[in-house]
């Protein structure tokens, strides 16, 4: 059955901004974003990302963000960090838990961070031990679990396989990445329930794009199977430089609003929050792909 508590990971800052083309959206436009979201109720915010600036420009700036940010007592700031290099960037900055990658395509691998599946997972030993040492907490993805763009279908099975040995090397949860957003919701069901198998459903969380408009259907379905948290940007922010024609993760604000309407707890308030997702939307002279914040009005 469906739970009664969820947890929502707003990723806007570093999925939903990573892929903006054009100017660097300036510092203190990510650092207030990310407090205005804390405000409004998020207390797991993945901030920044420590990768290569070569390969994501907008994310150049990951430790100034995390440096400019006001903390939140119990609020989670977490940043994505793809080896060692950018664990000891997060590490430096304070994160409160790094993020490592990788998915169940060789091909999704190769175009988003230049090597094979079992090479991301050796490169992820010391990102690990070196987030041990500091008693950081260590959440994994696995992208392209529902599709690829190089390689079409993906097998659960290698879904399954990548999301254990994530778990193996101590990742205390791991998000299934339908990175371009191409699942249906007995498909995602399928999917889970084989990942089950590996890994026990309370560590697994959903992190949706929604492409195909098919985001909401697909948690609705593995919330049923025990999902309960929550992958979410704020107004649907973002793309995937390594897979075109990617849309966003599913709107937080459209999610809040189905939690509520399902009696599931989030702690979460939708009037501080909407207005956040048209803000940062005008900022960035993108429309707001959140239908509930649109529906909700503007500042
Ligand atoms: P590479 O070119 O194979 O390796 O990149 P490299 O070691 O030669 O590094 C290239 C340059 O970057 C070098 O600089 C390094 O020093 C530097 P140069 O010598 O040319 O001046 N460098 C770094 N700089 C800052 N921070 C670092 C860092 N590491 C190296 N940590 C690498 C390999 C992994 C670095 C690169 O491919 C990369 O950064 N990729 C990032 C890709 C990325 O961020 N993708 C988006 C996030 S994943 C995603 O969105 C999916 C997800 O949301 C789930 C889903 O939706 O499915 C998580
Ligand atoms: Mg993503």
């Amino acid at each position: 059955g469906l739970p009664t508590k969820a947890r929502i990971v707003e990723v806007g800052p570093r999925d939903g901004l990573q892929n903006e083309s054009g100017p660097v959206i300036a510092t203190a436009i990510k650092v207030q974003l990310i407090n205005r979201l804390a405000d409004a109720g998020i207390n797991h915010i993945e901030a920044a990302s420590f990768v290569s600036p070569k390969w994501v420009p907008q994310m150049g700036d990951a430790a100034e963000v995390m440096a400019g940010i006001t903390r939140k007592a119990g609020v989670t700031y977490a940043a994505l960090t793809p080896n060692l290099r950018g664990a000891e960037g997060a590490i430096v900055a304070r994160a409160d838990e790094v993020a490592i990658f990788s998915a169940a395509s060789e091909s999704f691998t190769q175009k988003n961070i230049n090597c094979s599946i079992a090479e991301s997972l050796e490169r992820f030993v010391p990102v690990i031990e070196a987030a041990k040492k500091n008693n950081i907490r260590i959440r994994g993805y696995v992208s392209t679990v529902l599709g690829c763009p190089y390689e079409g279908e993906i097998d659960p099975a290698q879904v399954a396989a990548v999301a254990r040995e994530l778990l193996d090397m101590g990742c205390y949860e791991i998000s299934l990445g339908d990175t371009i957003g191409v699942g249906t919701p007995v498909k995602a069901r399928k999917m889970l329930a084989r990942v089950a198998h590996e890994v026990p459903v309370k560590q697994l969380a959903a992190h949706f794009h929604d492409t195909y408009g098919q985001a909401l259907a697909n948690l609705y379905a593995v919330m049923q199977d025990g999902v309960s948290v929550i992958d979410t940007s704020i107004a649907g922010l973002g793309g995937c430089p390594y897979a075109k024609g990617a849309s966003g993760n599913v709107a937080t604000e459209d999610v809040v609003y189905m939690l509520n309407g399902l009696g599931i707890e989030t702690d979460i308030d939708l009037e501080k929050l909407v207005p956040v997702g048209n803000w940062i939307t005008q900022q960035i002279g993108r429309s707001n792909g959140s239908k509930v914040g649109l529906a909700l009005g503007c500042e």
